[in-house]
């Protein structure tokens, strides 16, 4: 048996929300409770959130209120202005990867679900009755896959015969589809089941909005700590923190500050990003790609969304 989750930038992320007695720290991806347990510890009190019913048995014993739920949710359930800090540490756990029967997985056979949370549709029921014009479009877009109209016209052809159901049955007709392996590093179903991962559990859509949580969820003064694992996802927390510290996209910093427009919420805790030191990504291979951006909250009031 694999062993469980093991966080990633947890240092970094504690120096970023600095979680004290007093505070109010609330945790959108629960997982195996690595952030959470270390939050607790430092006498934070600890609000979680995970979208994945099976989290709960990491809670037991921890002083953590676990609630099951999507972190876009945050707000809607704590209300606005009570947090010191928001920690989204984003994408699947080990124990979601590990387990053959979550169906995340191109090299254990399971049922093709990779669904995080107990409802919605399957990656099988995706495969198997979305357009070929739509996969191809998921597989191009959240898999960055060159080769997605190929995939996508194979894989319409083969369900025609016999729809998917098998995560391995997948991943080989990926691989028949773009001539085998080649040499090639990474197995050729890689970037197909990342796609599908994301377009399951809708992933870009739920971290849009669980940045606008977290902005309505902080109280002046409070931190966001956001750790991503691939570009898409950081692409969509640098241009939030970029346009909510006033940081128009493109603009020369010798321009004048715009006149118009909202005010900042967000002041950046330091420029760019933070990543794993060597050490740590020699220990845990799964933090190679992850990157931390940090921000702490101003007085401003939450932007509205654009009309
Ligand atoms: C990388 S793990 C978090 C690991 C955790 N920081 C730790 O140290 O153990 C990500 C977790 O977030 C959950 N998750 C992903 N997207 C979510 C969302 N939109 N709402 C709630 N939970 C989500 C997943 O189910 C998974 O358990």
């Amino acid at each position: 048996m694999d062993g469980p989750h093991v966080s990633v930038l947890l240092a970094e992320v504690m120096e970023a929300l600095e979680p004290a007695p007093g505070k109010l720290i609330v945790d959108g991806t629960f997982g195996a409770g690595g952030y959470a347990r270390a939050f607790a510890n430092a006498g934070a009190k600890v609000t979680a959130f995970d979208r994945d019913p099976s989290a709960a048995r990491f809670a037991e014993g921890l002083d953590v209120r676990l609630i099951e739920a999507r972190f876009s949710q945050m707000a809607e359930v704590l209300g606005e202005g009570v947090a010191d800090g928001v920690a989204l540490d984003l994408g699947v756990s080990s124990m979601q990867l590990d387990e053959a029967e979550r169906g995340f997985s191109f090299m254990r056979d399971g049922p093709l679900d990779m669904r995080m949370g107990a409802d919605g549709p399957t990656a099988a029921d995706l495969v198997n009755t979305a357009e070929q014009a739509e996969l191809a479009r998921i597989f191009w877009l959240y898999g960055e896959e060159k080769k997605s109209r190929r995939i996508a016209a194979a894989l319409v052809r083969r369900r025609a015969e016999q729809p998917f159901e098998r995560t391995l049955d997948l991943a080989e007709a990926v691989e028949r589809a773009v001539g085998g392996r080649k040499g090639a590093k990474v197995h050729p179903a890689t970037r197909v089941f990342q796609a599908l991962r994301i377009a399951v559990n809708e992933e870009l859509a739920e971290l849009e909005a669980g940045l606008e949580a977290a902005e309505k969820v902080l109280k002046a003064g409070g931190r966001l700590a956001v750790v991503t694992f691939h570009s898409l996802e950081d692409r969509i927390v640098k241009a939030f923190l970029t346009e909510r510290s006033g940081r128009m996209p493109g603009a020369s910093r010798h321009a004048p500050p715009q006149a118009q427009g909202p005010e900042p919420t967000f002041v950046l805790l330091f420029n760019g990003h933070r990543s794993p030191g060597e050490a740590e990504i020699a220990a845990n291979p799964r933090a190679r790609s992850a990157k931390l951006r940090a921000a702490v909250r101003t007085e401003a009031p939450e932007w509205r969304a654009a009309a």
